[in-house]
C-alpha cells in the first residue's frame, strides 16, 4: 500500500479529504471493506467515539485486541496502546492514525534507565503499567492497568519485594490501599499532575452534593478529596449506577463524552486544571443539564487523533505500528500473564 507523499516517517501532515464525501460513512465502508475493526479510548474525541466498534479503558483494549478476528486493527489511542495490539497480534496490521500520539507517561519512563533500575534491586518482582512502551514491558514481570492493578499486586505473596513502575501516583495509591512497600519509579502523567485542587475545593463548595471522580494518576491531594479512585471504566461505571445525580470529574476530560451518552439525565463537570484560564474555549459543548465547562484539561496526544486521521490511515493502510520480534517475544509474557489473571479474577 502506497503511502501519501504528505505523510513524513515521523511527522503527520494530514492528506486533504476529498470534496464532498461523507468521512463518517466513508469511514464504515472502509473499514467493513477491509475487515477493519476500530477501537478507541475513553479519552478520544467523542466523534471517534461514536464511530468506533468498541471504545474502552486500557484493559478492555487489550482484552478486545487479544480476541479480535479482524485483519487491521485501528488503535484510535495512543502509541503504546498501539504497540499492546502489535503485541498481541503480530500478524494483524495494527494502525495508529497519528503515530506522533505518544504518552508523557510512557516517556517518563525509557527502557535502558528502567533496565538499570530493575537490575539494582535483584530479588524483586516488576511490575509496569500497560502506559509503558515495549521494550519497558520486555524487563517487566507482569503488566497492570489501572483496573486491574490492585488485585494483581496482591496475587503477589506478601514477603515478595515488588518494583512498580512508572506512575508514581497509582505506585503510592496501590501502596497505601495494599499496605505493600513497593519500589516506585518516578514517572508521572503531564494531564493528571495537572488537577488544581484548589480548583476541586471551590467547585465542591459549589456542587456540596456532588460525587468526586478521580483517576489514580492524580496526585495524592486530589486522591485525598475523591469519592471514588478507579479507572476509566470504573468511574464510568460507578457513575451510570450512582443514585448521585452531580458528579466532579477528574480525569481527561474526554470520558466525560460516555458519560453524558448513558447517564444523559446526570451532570458531569470536568475539573480544571491549574493553568486553565476562564477565556479558554471548551471542546465539550454545555447543554441545559451540564453547564459550559471553559477549561477541559485534555490530553494533548489522544487529541491528535481525528476523524480526517482516521478516515487517511483506512484509506492508505497507514501509518502502522511494529515492534521488534526480539523485544516482542519478551513484552509479550507480562501481557499475556495479566490477561490470564484478570480473566481468572474476572475483570
Ligand atoms: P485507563 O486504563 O483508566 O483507561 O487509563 C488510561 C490512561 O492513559 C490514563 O491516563
Ligand atoms: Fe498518557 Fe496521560 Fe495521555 Fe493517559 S492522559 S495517554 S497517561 S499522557
Amino acid at each position: 500500500m502506497q503511502t501519501p507523499t504528505s505523510w513524513t516517517e515521523k511527522g503527520y501532515v494530514c492528506e486533504p479529504i476529498p470534496d464532498g464525501i461523507d468521512l463518517k460513512s466513508e469511514i464504515r465502508r472502509l473499514a467493513k471493506e477491509k475487515n477493519a475493526v476500530i477501537l478507541a479510548h475513553y479519552y478520544t474525541e467523542g466523534a471517534l467515539q461514536d464511530i468506533a466498534d468498541f471504545v474502552g479503558d486500557s484493559l478492555a483494549l487489550a482484552q478486545q485486541a487479544a480476541r479480535t478476528q479482524a485483519d487491521i486493527i485501528i488503535m484510535c489511542g495512543v502509541h503504546f496502546m498501539g504497540e499492546t495490539c502489535k503485541i498481541l497480534c503480530p500478524a494483524k496490521r495494527v494502525i495508529c492514525p497519528d503515530i506522533n500520539a505518544t504518552c508523557s507517561l510512557a516517556e517518563s519512563c525509557p527502557a535502558d534507565r528502567f533496565a538499570a533500575f530493575v537490575k539494582a534491586y535483584p530479588g524483586h518482582k516488576v511490575i509496569s503499567y500497560v502506559n509503558t512502551t515495549a521494550a519497558t514491558k520486555a524487563w517487566t514481570d507482569v503488566v497492570v492497568t489501572s483496573s486491574n492493578a490492585r488485585q494483581i499486586v496482591e496475587s503477589f505473596p506478601d514477603h515478595q519485594p515488588l518494583i512498580f513502575g512508572p506512575d508514581r501516583n497509582l505506585g503510592a495509591y496501590i501502596n497505601s490501599i495494599t499496605g505493600r512497600n513497593m519500589l516506585l519509579w518516578d514517572g508521572a502523567c503531564h494531564v493528571h499532575e495537572r488537577f488544581s485542587v484548589e480548583k476541586l475545593l471551590a467547585l465542591k463548595q459549589q456542587y456540596p452534593d456532588a460525587e468526586v471522580l478521580v483517576h489514580p494518576e492524580c496526585k495524592k491531594g486530589i486522591a485525598a478529596l475523591a469519592d471514588v479512585i478507579g479507572s476509566t471504566a470504573a468511574l464510568l461505571k460507578h457513575a451510570v449506577g450512582s443514585d448521585v445525580q452531580t458528579f466532579l470529574v477528574v480525569t481527561e476530560s474526554g470520558i466525560l463524552h460516555k458519560m453524558r451518552q448513558m447517564a444523559p439525565q446526570k451532570t458531569f463537570i470536568p475539573v480544571p486544571p491549574e493553568d486553565s484560564l476562564e477565556s479558554e474555549a471548551c471542546a465539550i459543548p454545555g447543554t441545559e443539564s451540564t453547564p459550559k465547562c471553559c477549561a477541559c484539561n485534555e490530553c494533548n496526544y489522544m487529541r491528535l487523533i481525528t476523524l480526517e486521521k482516521l478516515y487517511n490511515s483506512l484509506r492508505y493502510e497507514w501509518p502502522v505500528i511494529e515492534v521488534p520480534e526480539e523485544v516482542r517475544e519478551k513484552a509479550i509474557i507480562p501481557i499475556q500473564r495479566m490477561l490470564e489473571i484478570s480473566e481468572r479474577l474476572g475483570l
